[in-house]
C-alpha cells in the first residue's frame, strides 16, 4: 500500500458527521433537501478509499440516473488536489484512481444488471428513495465478500419504496444498522442552510411537500400534494347555487374536456366532462359559461379555441398557458384551498384524480402531474376555476400568489 498523508477534508457539521460516519456497517439517512447529503457522503467515501484503499479495491457511488452520478464525479474530480502525482481520472468509465491504487466508480442505479459482479469495499446510494430496489440488491451483493459498509441517503418520498422500508428496520434497531434523520433545521444549525430560506419554503409549499422535502417526514400518500384526509374533508354534494367562475381544461389527444364551475362559497356547482370535435366543444363551452368568468387552458391546441371564445365575446374568458411554473402555482393554490377546506367538490372523478395526483421534486422545482397513464383534466379544470375565484373565499396567502399567474 502506498503511504498517504492524511487527506484534508471539509469539516462536516456534527449531526451530518454523526449520521454519515456512524460506526454501523449500514447507515440509513432520511434527510432534507440541500442539507449536505451528497457532500457529506462524498467526504466519507473518499476518506474510506484514501484510508483503506489498495490496488484493486473498488468504492462505489450510485445515484438514480447517470447524470446524477456524474454530478458527484465532477464535484470530486474538480475538488480533489493530490500532490505530487494527481489521481488518474477516466472520463469515459467515470473512475478516479487514487495514488494507493483504490478506484472510485460513479454509477447509475438505472440498470440493476450492470451493478452485479464486482467486489466493492464501501458504497454510497445517493437519492436512495428514487433508486430501483433491484439496484439496491445488486449493490448489496457486491459488498458480501468484502463486508464493506454502505451509506443509504436521500429525501423521503412517500412510504412505498425499499429505502423507506429499510429505514424502518434500521430505526427499529436491526443489528449492524443505524438510522438518522437530518432536517433542514439541522442544516441551519450546522451553518449550511439559511433559516429564512426554510421559512420562505414553508410559506410557499403545500404542507405535505414541505414536510417531505425539508423535515424528512414521508407523507401517507406517496407524494400527493393535497393530502388524502384533506381531500376527503372537502367532499360535498354538487351545490345548487349559480356559478361565479368556471375552469375549463381542453382535451389534448386522448383525454376529456372538463369544465368545472364554483359557486360564491367555493363549492363545485357544475361539472361537465365530454369528448367531441372542436366546433362542438367550442359551442358547448359558450353555452355552459355564458357571461360568467372562465379560466380556459390555452396551451397548444387550446390557443385557437380560447381566441374563438374571446372573439365570440361571451364574457370574461382568460386564457391560461400551462408551463411547469404556472402549473406549479395553480396546483399549490389548489392545495392550499383544499388544506384549508375552503372549497368543496362531489365524490367521483374529481376526487379520484385528486387522490392519485403526485408531485415530484426535480432539480428545477416541484413538478405536479397525474401518475403515468392516468388523467389529470378534472384536477386542472378545478385548479383553473380556483385561480379566478373571488378573493373572499381564499386564504390570504393564495391571493398573493395569484398576482404571479
Ligand atoms: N459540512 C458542510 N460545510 C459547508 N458546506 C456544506 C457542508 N455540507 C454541505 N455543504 C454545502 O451545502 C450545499 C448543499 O450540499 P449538497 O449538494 O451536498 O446537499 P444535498 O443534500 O445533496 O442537496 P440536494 O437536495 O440538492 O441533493 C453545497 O453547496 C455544499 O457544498
Ligand atoms: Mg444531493
Amino acid at each position: 500500500m502506498t503511504d498517504l498523508t492524511p487527506l484534508e477534508l471539509p469539516a462536516l457539521y456534527p449531526r451530518q458527521r454523526a449520521a454519515i460516519y456512524a460506526p454501523e456497517r449500514y447507515s440509513l439517512i432520511e434527510a432534507s433537501t440541500k442539507c449536505g447529503k451528497t457532500m457529506g457522503c462524498m467526504v466519507w467515501l473518499l476518506d474510506h478509499a484514501w484510508t483503506h484503499g489498495q490496488p484493486g479495491r473498488n468504492y462505489w457511488w450510485v445515484a438514480p440516473i447517470f447524470d446524477q452520478a456524474a454530478i458527484a464525479f465532477k464535484r470530486i474530480r474538480l475538488g480533489l488536489q493530490v500532490t505530487p502525482a494527481p489521481p488518474e481520472i477516466n472520463l469515459t468509465s467515470r473512475t478516479i484512481e487514487l495514488p494507493n491504487g483504490a478506484t472510485l466508480w460513479f454509477k447509475s442505479g438505472d440498470k440493476p444488471d450492470s451493478l452485479y459482479g464486482e467486489d466493492v469495499y464501501a458504497a454510497v446510494i445517493d437519492e436512495a428513495s428514487r433508486v430501483k430496489e433491484e439496484s439496491f440488491y445488486a449493490v448489496r451483493s457486491t459488498l458480501t465478500h468484502t463486508r464493506g459498509p454502505i451509506r443509504i441517503i436521500g429525501n423521503v418520498k412517500g412510504r412505498k419504496n425499499w429505502a423507506y422500508q429499510l429505514a424502518r428496520k434500521a430505526e427499529a434497531g436491526e443489528p449492524g444498522m443505524s438510522y438518522h434523520k437530518l432536517t433542514a433545521w439541522d442544516a441551519v444549525a450546522g451553518g449550511v442552510l439559511d433559516a429564512r430560506e426554510i421559512e420562505d419554503a414553508q410559506r410557499a409549499l403545500p404542507e405535505a411537500v414541505f414536510r417531505e422535502l425539508y423535515l424528512a417526514e414521508p407523507s401517507d400518500d406517496g407524494g400527493n400534494p393535497f393530502g388524502a384526509s384533506a381531500i376527503a374533508g372537502c367532499l360535498a354534494p354538487l351545490s345548487p347555487d349559480p356559478p361565479v367562475c368556471w375552469g375549463v381544461d381542453l382535451a389534448k389527444s386522448i383525454d376529456y374536456t372538463v369544465a368545472v364551475a364554483l359557486d360564491a362559497r367555493g363549492r363545485v356547482c357544475r361539472f361537465e366532462r365530454w369528448r367531441s370535435p372542436w366546433q362542438e366543444t367550442l359551442q358547448k363551452i359558450q353555452h355552459l359559461v355564458g357571461r360568467t368568468r372562465a379560466a380556459v387552458d390555452s396551451t397548444g391546441v387550446g390557443d385557437p379555441i380560447v381566441e374563438a371564445l374571446q372573439r365570440a365575446g361571451t364574457g370574461g374568458i382568460h386564457g391560461v398557458k400551462f408551463t411547469s411554473t404556472s402549473k406549479q402555482q395553480l396546483m399549490e393554490g389548489l392545495a392550499l384551498l383544499i388544506q384549508h377546506r375552503k372549497i368543496a367538490f362531489p365524490d367521483g372523478p374529481i376526487r379520484a384524480e385528486l387522490d392519485v395526483f403526485e408531485y415530484e421534486y426535480t432539480r428545477t422545482g416541484v413538478r405536479y402531474a397525474a401518475p403515468a397513464g392516468q388523467h389529470d383534466d378534472c384536477v386542472c379544470a378545478l385548479a383553473l376555476a380556483v385561480s379566478i375565484l373571488p378573493r373572499a373565499t381564499q386564504p390570504p396567502m393564495f391571493s398573493m400568489k395569484l398576482k404571479n399567474l
